[in-house]
């Protein structure tokens, strides 16, 4: 029992060092929730950049709010040529006209993930984080992919 005891301490142990070793440079897998904690926790996208083309706040277009920012990761910022890096996020906020947050919307490169569209795992987002739609929704897809050749980015131009 007390052997049980010893090896359970010993697995626990492991687990919590390969965990906090690895949380700095593991990509979150498509998923709502782990990217929510990716983009808030692990890597907080409001320390991010923004494309040299599209700074701070800027109007925008329906079916997205009239007012928004774009933050990007290192790995999108990194990408001078489409299509974008694996591991290459972009996270957009909306705004209402009185710069009120209304809704987060978020693109992320994941190899595999959906090849014939541009591998771009696709999260609308309430401000607290639920996940209102994720996946590769037609919508999403069917409007960026106007823009295929710009690898589905609408708010910054590969020259
Ligand atoms: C009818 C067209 C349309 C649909 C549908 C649409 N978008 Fe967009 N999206 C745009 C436009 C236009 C922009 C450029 C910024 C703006 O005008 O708001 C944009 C910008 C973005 C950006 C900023 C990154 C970039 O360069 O493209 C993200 C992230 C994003 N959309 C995510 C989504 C997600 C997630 C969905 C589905 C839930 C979605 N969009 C559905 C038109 C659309």
């Amino acid at each position: 029992m007390y052997k049980l005891f010893l090896t359970g301490c010993l697995a626990v142990a492991v687990t919590l060092g390969v965990a906090s070793f690895s949380i700095a440079d593991e990509m979150p897998a498509a998923d709502g929730a782990a990217l929510w904690t990716y983009i808030t926790k692990t890597s907080p996208y409001t320390k991010w950049s923004f494309w040299p083309d599209h700074q701070g706040m800027q109007e925008g277009r329906a079916p997205h709010a009239p007012l928004h920012k774009v933050f990007v990761n290192k790995q999108a910022l990194e990408s001078t040529t489409p299509p974008l890096k694996y591991g290459a996020i972009e996270v957009k906020e909306n705004y209402s006209p009185a710069h009120e947050l209304k809704v987060i919307t978020v693109m992320y490169k994941v190899k595999d993930y959906n090849p014939k569209d541009g591998d771009w795992f696709w999260v609308k987002y309430s401000p607290k984080g639920e996940p209102l739609k994720a996946g590769k929704p037609k919508g999403c897809i069917g409007c960026h992919g106007t823009r295929s050749a710009n690898d589905f980015v609408l708010v910054h131009e590969f020259k």
